[in-house]
């Protein structure tokens, strides 16, 4: 499990501080949105099922059910605080990025998300993470990750720095094909992106 420091303190100081926040709701839906379009792109139907693994508070949950409102939402994560305070309202299940497997979640999502979280995340959970999540992916995930050479701003302390090369491998290895703008299909879409669709390959 992460740290105890992801408390409300954290999220008051990241999503909602006017000076330190860079998330805000509107960031949010942006990438709801685009993450919708591209899995309902090459799913070819609207997305019934989202998992999102490092949810926080689950931000996304009211953002992807006010595009969506039908849609299956379950958030995952290893703060205490979080799951007390949302887990509740926006199906949140305590739980970390290694340890998966112990969930006994359904056999697939339509939409996989784990937005701003890939890099606090150690290598060995993320190997054991990645694992898990291509067996369950039946449409397309957001996986939104920065690596070295970025201008980060945020809690940038305790970030894993990693270059491009190492999530590329990490990524190619678990069978997830990019398709752009952080989204991946998995096996069972891998026939649908076409050459030029695909990103760099190494
Ligand atoms: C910057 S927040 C991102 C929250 C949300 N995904 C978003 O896009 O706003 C990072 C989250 O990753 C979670 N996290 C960090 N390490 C984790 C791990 N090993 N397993 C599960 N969650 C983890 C933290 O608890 C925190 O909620």
């Amino acid at each position: 499990m992460a740290a105890h420091r992801y408390d409300q303190a954290y999220f008051d100081k990241w999503y909602r501080h006017p000076q330190h926040r860079v998330s805000t709701p509107a960031l949010t839906k942006r990438k709801a949105a685009l993450a919708l379009s591209v899995a309902e792109y090459y799913l070819e139907r609207p997305v019934r099922t989202v998992l999102d693994v490092g949810c926080g508070e689950g931000q996304w949950q009211p953002a992807l059910t006010r595009l969506r409102p039908g849609l299956r939402y379950t958030g995952v994560d290893s703060s205490e605080y979080a799951v007390r305070r949302f887990g509740r309202s926006r199906n949140l299940l305590r739980g970390s990025f290694g340890d998966l497997a112990v969930l006994d979640l359904p056999p697939s999502y339509d939409l996989i998300v784990c937005s701003d979280a890939l890099y606090y995340v150690s290598r060995e959970e993320l190997t054991l993470g990645l694992g898990v999540l291509a067996k369950h992916l039946g449409g397309v995930a957001f996986f939104e990750a920065y690596a070295t050479g970025e201008a980060l701003k945020g809690d940038i302390r305790k970030l894993e720095k990693r270059t491009p090369e190492f999530y590329r491998r990490l990524f190619r290895k678990h069978g997830f094909i990019s398709c752009g703008s952080h989204c991946y299909v998995g096996a069972q879409l891998a026939g649908q992106v076409t050459a030029l669709e695909r990103g760099r390959s190494r």
